[in-house]
């Protein structure tokens, strides 16, 4: 057993773990604190009314903090980190979570304008105060919605395929939709993945175009109304009508949250699809490699290297410069191969005989400036049509790819796979080393050490996620008797040390989903430990893990069947009868040492 275990623990994630529960509630770790940072509807432009769950308005939301959080990330103003833009995704509405009385079959034109302005991305200054950090006015401070302009660039902008009667130039798009994960690059801006775009998109049904429609089914864009009707109320929902505008989401986006008048940009170049987000990394010779997973299940995950080389410093030359290398580069999907026979993975998780999921991986190259390298497809169709274009070469399908990130420690990539029932089920592809379950319920954490600009790696699974009573789970070869069980990773994150830390969405071992952290090298690598829980019904998003504050996004909060903003299934954050607001939550330690230190 390794010496080090019990006796030195690794910096970072010291703190006993929080017990599995189903409170409605965040509990976290002991000894820490907690706050609110910001809720759904508080201010964040000058001019923001007080939120009032009966009488909102668009013009309301467009100033105040949108709804169902998903991202997050501190951008730090001064070096000791006291002043910092939140910068948060909101993903999507559930306006029978929003609306008392909303009626399903006849959103009125206001609740649906209401749902634009809360959907996009929110910068508000937080400054840090005895830990807390309290939300501040400030010139940063800014709203991107549903109906904000947006660039579109790179290598696909102005296609065909992208062009629409309300842009004809195929190079302007209003809005962001379902931003889900994103990063922090390292010239300041921030990334966003667009993700599930295809719910918002009607009448794929009239479609007649066998490949166009082929194309959005290949998206999951299928049938007739749209859950939230939006297309009766502007025709670029309608594809009857505007059968190209669903081509101009599912891209990463970028936003300059130092200049709130800047226009924020859709990179072509990093292909179209559902992406959870998308992180970088920079290369010795300073390339920017971008990741990026597709989350469906049996899709894929991708890679971008960029033609052009990073510019040090923060000059505004530099920074312009820097903005302008996700325009331009390779675009490539993942395909992985295991070192165990096919024969040792069963399809139970089970560990294969050389006593690990690993093996090595190549890059295929799907496209690279104007040039396409898969056959019947032009470089526009890559870019625009990716998943059709990665179907082709061999990819591997993976269990819901999620968050992807570069470990800035040991350089290496963490992908969360959060779970795939349908692996190994009728008409679907079956189990293989690098998702080896069938059935996969709880998901797996992948560890890829990565050759940046290369097209060869190799992998092995860091967690099988579960009860670790269950023996199909796996905790980076740790004791299973000490971990925290942990189901459905999502985010990922790392600490100053490089330790790993994970959020989970849809817990499937019946307690609330929560924050985890994992050492990934050294004596304790494997051992998961629970740093919190989240409210009943909400899933925990964008974790931020700085020296000595830790932040999580509580994305819907009371989102279980049959609850609504009539009947809520919990009362968090504002308590009594009140109806569940999606928040930022700040938790730090007591004495405000250091996090996962004592
Ligand atoms: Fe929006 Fe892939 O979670
Ligand atoms: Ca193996
Ligand atoms: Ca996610
Ligand atoms: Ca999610």
């Amino acid at each position: 057993a390794p010496a080090a275990r019990g006796s030195r623990p690794v910096p970072g994630t010291d703190f006993t773990p929080v017990a599995p529960n189903t409170q409605d509630a965040v509990v976290t770790a002991e000894g820490y604190q907690q706050q609110v940072v910001i809720r759904w509807g508080d201010p964040v432009v000058p001019g923001a009314p007080e939120f009032d769950i009966h009488n909102q308005t668009a013009a309301a939301q467009e100033k105040q903090f949108g709804y169902n959080n998903d991202f997050a990330e501190l951008v730090p103003l001064d070096p000791a980190g006291n002043e910092n833009l939140l910068v948060v995704n909101h993903e999507y509405t559930t306006e029978t979570h929003m609306f008392p009385g909303y009626d399903e079959n006849n959103p009125t034109e206001e609740q649906v304008r209401i749902a634009w302005a809360a959907h996009g991305l929110s910068v508000v200054l937080v400054k840090r105060e005895n830990g807390a950090l309290r939300p501040k006015p400030s010139r940063y401070n800014r709203r991107i919605t549903l109906t904000t302009p947006f660039e579109l660039r790179g290598p696909a902008a102005g296609s065909d395929y992208l062009r629409t009667s309300a842009d004809p130039t195929g190079t302007k798009v209003l809005g962001t939709q379902n931003n889900c994960s994103g990063s922090l690059t390292p010239w300041g801006t921030i990334l966003s993945g667009e993700e599930n775009f295809h719910q918002y998109f009607a009448n794929a049904d009239s479609v007649t175009d066998p490949t166009t429609k082929a194309r959005l089914a290949r998206y999951g864009i299928t049938g007739t109304a749209t859950t939230r009707k939006w297309e009766k109320f502007d025709k670029r929902w309608d594809l009857a009508q505007e059968p190209n505008e669903a081509n101009r989401f599912g891209w990463v986006v970028e936003i300059d949250p130092l200049d709130p008048n800047s226009t924020p940009v859709k990179h072509t170049a990093l292909g179209r699809f559902k992406h959870e987000g998308a992180a970088v990394t920079i290369t010795k010779d300073r390339r920017v490699v971008a990741y990026s997973g597709d989350d469906e299940r049996f899709d894929y995950i991708y890679k971008f290297v960029s033609h052009g080389r990073v510019k040090p410093g923060t000059s505004a030359h530099a920074r312009r410069h820097n903005m302008s290398l996700l325009d331009d580069g390779t675009l490539y999907v993942a395909k992985f191969t295991g070192n165990s026979p096919a024969s040792e993975i069963d399809g139970t998780g089970t560990l294969p005989g050389d006593g690990a999921f690993d093996g090595t991986g190549e890059w295929i190259p799907l496209a690279s400036g104007t040039k396409s390298f898969v056959p019947g497809f032009t470089a526009d169709e890559v870019y625009i049509f990716t998943r059709l274009a990665a179907d082709k070469v061999g990819a591997t399908t993976m269990d819901r790819p999620e968050d992807i990130q570069p470990n800035p420690v040991n350089g290496r990539i963490y992908c969360a796979l959060t779970n795939n029932a349908n692996r190994g089920s009728a008409g679907n592809a079956g189990p293989d080393e690098a998702n080896p379950r069938v059935g996969n319920k709880h998901g797996h954490v992948l560890e890829i050490d990565d050759d940046a600009t290369g097209t060869r790696f190799r992998w092995g699974l860091l967690l099988v996620c579960g009860d670790p009573n269950d023996p199909g789970t796996y905790f980076g070869g740790f004791d299973k008797s000490r971990v925290s069980p942990i189901s459905c990773p999502d985010n990922v994150a790392f600490d100053r040390h490089g330790n790993l830390w994970i959020t989970t969405d849809g817990n499937a071992l019946g307690s609330n989903d929560g924050l985890f952290a994992v050492p990934v090298d050294g004596p304790e690598r494997g051992w998961v430990k629970q740093f919190l829980t989240v409210p009943r019904g909400a899933e925990t998003c964008g974790p931020v893990i700085r020296d000595t504050v830790v932040t999580v996004c509580v994305q819907h909060p009371g989102e279980v069947d049959g609850a609504s903003a009539d009947n809520p299934a919990s009362h968090w954050p504002d308590g009594g009868t009140t109806v569940p607001r999606p928040s930022v939550v700040a938790v730090w330690r007591e004495d405000g040492g250091e996090i996962g230190s004592r």
